[in-house]
């Protein structure tokens, strides 16, 4: 099957894209893994025809806004629970009800959403977008785990949206504590999608990159994972030395273990799963993700 599928990449002249939470194989077929931003970015760099993108609906959306000229396709329909808190119409009115303040969108949101968004972050680059905004207000979707930690690194204000990742979220201080106790000589790395009560715990705040390069740098050898469980697959294999250990089993993101080796194939062969954003809607997106990147 990884053969079938280099060969039909080199015909249909295709890069395979993957996130970090994908499962071990699609990861291992893929020319490149990453973050939300990596990915974003690369999808802009590579000068083939087809993305395909292993990941979630707006990964590929992000790809597409970027990339109009290019053929992005999701082997199989995955969506992000947390994108789908936020929806263009609410945003709109919430826009009003706050006399027009700057919006900061994190980029796990729809392209519509993004449309009617000043700028979009990532958990990579949170702090440095909500700096770079020439407001002391802002309002953050839709994740307000990642808006409470831009406002702890912050003295601007950030008015928060009630949407959540419903994996991050549900990792509490209680299990943070059980796992130090089980691993005492671990650091703890957190994504900033867990809760304020976590984050505090936690010796480093990342992106899931963010913690491949923290574990990569540092002195210690064990380490304990405050995110989605996929991350200790590449995490693993690129310090085979070191130890991971996830916080908690329950972080695991159903969306993002959808697609099969299989779905890759179908997809390259018939050119199936294509993610194209209305021309209306990314245009203005392009507006938000671009001033994003610029800031890199
Ligand atoms: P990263 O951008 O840190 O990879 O996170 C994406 C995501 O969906 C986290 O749940
Ligand atoms: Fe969305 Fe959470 Fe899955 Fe990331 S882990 S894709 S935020 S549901």
């Amino acid at each position: 099957m990884k053969e079938k599928i280099k060969k039909l990449a080199k015909k249909k002249n295709a890069i395979i894209l993957a996130h970090n939470y994908q499962p071990p194989e699609i990861q291992d077929i893929a020319d490149l893994c990453g973050d939300s931003l990596e990915l974003s970015i690369k999808a802009t760099k590579t000068s083939a025809r087809v993305i395909i993108f292993c990941g979630v609906h707006f990964m590929a959306e992000t790809a597409s806004i970027l990339s109009p000229e290019k053929t992005v396709l999701l082997p199989r329909f995955a969506g992000c629970p947390m994108a789908d808190m936020v929806k263009p119409e609410a945003l709109v009115q919430k826009k009003k009800e706050l006399k027009g303040i700057p919006v900061v969108t994190y980029v796990n949101s729809s392209a519509a959403v993004k449309a009617v968004s000043d700028i979009c972050c990532t958990s990579a680059n949170v702090i440095k977008v909500v700096d770079s905004i020439g407001s002391d207000e802002m309002l953050m979707t839709p994740d307000k785990n990642l808006a409470q930690y831009a406002q702890a690194n912050t003295k601007k204000t950030i008015h928060l949206w009630d949407g959540y990742c419903p994996f991050h979220n549900t990792l509490t201080a209680d299990d943070v504590q059980k796992a130090k106790k089980a691993h005492p000589d671990a650091i703890f790395i957190a994504h900033p999608e867990c809760p304020p009560e976590v984050l505090n715990l936690a010796d480093s705040i990342q992106s899931t990159s963010g913690m491949i390069q923290f574990a990569g740098a540092s002195e210690q050898d064990s380490f304990i994972l405050g995110t989605e469980t996929g991350l200790l697959y590449p995490i693993s294999k690129t310090y085979p030395g070191k130890k991971f250990y996830p916080a908690s089993e329950k972080m695991y993101c159903t969306d993002m273990k959808k697609i099969g080796l299989d779905d890759v194939v179908r997809s390259l062969e018939d050119m199936t799963g294509e993610v194209k954003v209305p021309e209306e809607i990314r245009l203005n997106a392009l507006g938000a993700v671009q001033k994003m990147i610029d800031l890199k």
